[in-house]
């Protein structure tokens, strides 16, 4: 896990991260009022974005992170190798950079597995100027997986 400035970041980082804010805009967020923007690098370098999608059932919200990863197994991409992540409030910009919830790491932990990939996960503030690069492994140690289910993993890569 480390801080990085967001000129460091790599051209496909900083295209990744640049999806994943035009994402955020089409979050569907009448009670949090919370924008959420993913963006999913598959290991052939497509991107594919994902918004939060809330509910007046609020416990039916689909996070941005998830949003992500459905849309991508519909389009028949379940590889990954990065996942940007960035927030913004109603009429504020976060102070730090926003992590994925716990419902998401666990997903997002699914497809690593899939992959056979430890995902690299960009975390980013509103404005970029605190950007945090980490893995699923770091936010999700001792998980729980496909292959502890006995799961042959290679017949789901696509
Ligand atoms: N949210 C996400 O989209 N991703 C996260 O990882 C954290 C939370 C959304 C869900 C809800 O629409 C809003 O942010 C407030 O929780």
């Amino acid at each position: 896990m480390k801080n990085i400035n967001y000129q460091d970041l790599s051209p496909i980082q900083k295209d990744l991260l640049a999806e994943a804010e035009k994402a955020m805009e089409e979050a569907y967020n009448p009670y949090s009022k919370f924008f959420v923007g993913a963006a999913l690098l598959t290991l052939d370098d497509q991107i594919i974005t994902g918004a939060n999608v809330e509910n007046a059932s609020y416990g039916l919200t689909v996070c941005a992170e998830r949003s992500a990863l459905l849309r991508a197994n519909v389009m028949g991409k379940r590889m990954f190798k990065a996942l940007a992540i960035i927030a913004r409030g109603d009429n504020f910009n976060t102070n730090e950079a926003s992590a994925p919830c716990g419902a998401c790491r666990q997903m997002i932990y699914e497809a690593s597995q899939i992959a056979g990939k430890d995902i690299e996960i960009i975390l980013s503030t509103t404005n970029k100027d605190k950007i945090i690069i980490c893995t699923i492994k770091e936010l999700l140690p001792l998980a729980f997986g496909p292959r502890d289910m006995g799961i042959d993993v290679t017949k789901y890569q696509k």
